[in-house]
C-alpha cells in the first residue's frame, strides 16, 4: 500500500542531537553517511554546512513542502499536548521545558524545509522506505537510524526489524540505531532477535551508551559491524 501523509507524524531533530545519539566523532563527519528515516529532520542541512557528507531516505519525501508544513501544523499541536501530558516520562536536561522543546523542533523543521527542494534536487533527500532501499551494495560508510527502528515496535514486527537492519549493513559498512525503546520507554521486544539474527549473519553487534537521552532510560545505540 502506498505510503500515506496522515501515517507520519513530523517531528525533526538537529545536527547536534545527531552527534550526541550516534557519538558522531571527528573521523565520522568524513564518511559518506545515509539518514534513513530522517524526515524532517534539519541534520542532513546543516551536515551540508559543515561539508559532511549526508544521503537521507524517508517515505516523507514524496511530498511537497505545502504538504509536509501543513502536516506540521496540523500535528504539531497534538505532539505538543502529548509531550504535556506525559512530561514525567522524559528527561528535562537538554530541553528546559516543552515550550523550549517544541521551539527546537519547528526551528529545525524549518531548516528542513528550506533546504528541502535544494536538497531534492541535489539527490540528498530521497523518498524510499526500508526494508527497500534503493542504492547500491555498500554506497555508504555509515548509516545511521534515528526514531524509527525500535521505537515503533508495536507497529512493524520483528522480521520488518531483521529485513531493515539487513538492508542497512546492505548498504553502508556500518549501522547505528538510536533509541532501542518502544515508544511506551520501555526495551524494544524485537531486540533480542535482530541481535541474535545479525550475529548469526556474522557481523558484529554491540549495545553502547551516548551522551543523549530524552525518554528515561534511552541512552543506548546500537551499532553493527558487517563481518
Ligand atoms: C519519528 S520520525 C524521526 C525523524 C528523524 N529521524 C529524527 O530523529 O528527527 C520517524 C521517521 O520514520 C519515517 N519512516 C516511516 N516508515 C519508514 C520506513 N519504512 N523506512 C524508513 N523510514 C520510515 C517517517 O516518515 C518519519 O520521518
Amino acid at each position: 500500500m502506498a505510503f500515506q501523509l496522515a501515517e507520519v507524524v513530523p517531528w525533526g531533530r538537529t545536527f547536534n542531537e545527531y552527534v550526541a545519539m550516534f557519538s558522531l566523532d571527528a573521523a565520522d563527519r568524513s564518511r559518506s553517511i545515509l539518514g534513513c528515516g530522517d524526515g524532517p529532520a534539519s541534520f542532513n542541512a546543516e551536515a551540508l554546512q559543515q561539508t559532511v557528507k549526508v544521503v537521507s531516505v524517508d517515505p516523507l519525501y514524496e511530498f511537497s513542502v505545502p504538504q509536509i508544513r501543513k502536516r506540521i501544523a496540523d500535528t504539531a499541536p497534538t505532539v505538543a499536548g502529548q509531550l504535556r501530558s506525559n512530561a514525567g516520562d522524559f528527561v528535562w536536561q537538554h530541553f528546559k521545558s516543552v515550550d523550549d522543546l517544541v521551539a527546537a523542533r519547528m526551528q529545525a523543521m524549518q531548516i528542513f524545509l528550506g533546504d528541502y527542494v535544494e536538497g531534492t534536487a541535489q539527490g540528498r533527500y530521497v523518498p524510499a522506505q526500508l526494508p527497500d532501499l534503493p542504492f547500491f551494495d555498500a554506497t555508504f560508510d555509515l548509516a545511521l537510524c534515528s526514531h524509527f527502528l525500535f521505537l515503533y515496535s508495536e507497529q512493524h514486527d520483528t522480521q520488518f526489524h531483521i529485513s531493515a537492519v539487513r538492508e542497512l549493513c546492505r548498504v553502508a559498512s556500518e549501522v547505528r540505531i538510536f533509541p532501542l525503546l518502544e515508544l511506551d520507554g520501555t526495551s524494544s521486544r524485537h531486540l533480542p532477535a535482530v541481535t541474535d539474527a545479525l550475529s548469526a549473519d556474522g557481523r558484529t553487534v554491540t549495545i553502547e551508551p551516548v551522551n543523549y537521552e530524552f525518554q528515561k532510560g534511552g541512552d543506548k545505540m546500537m551499532r553493527v559491524l558487517s563481518g
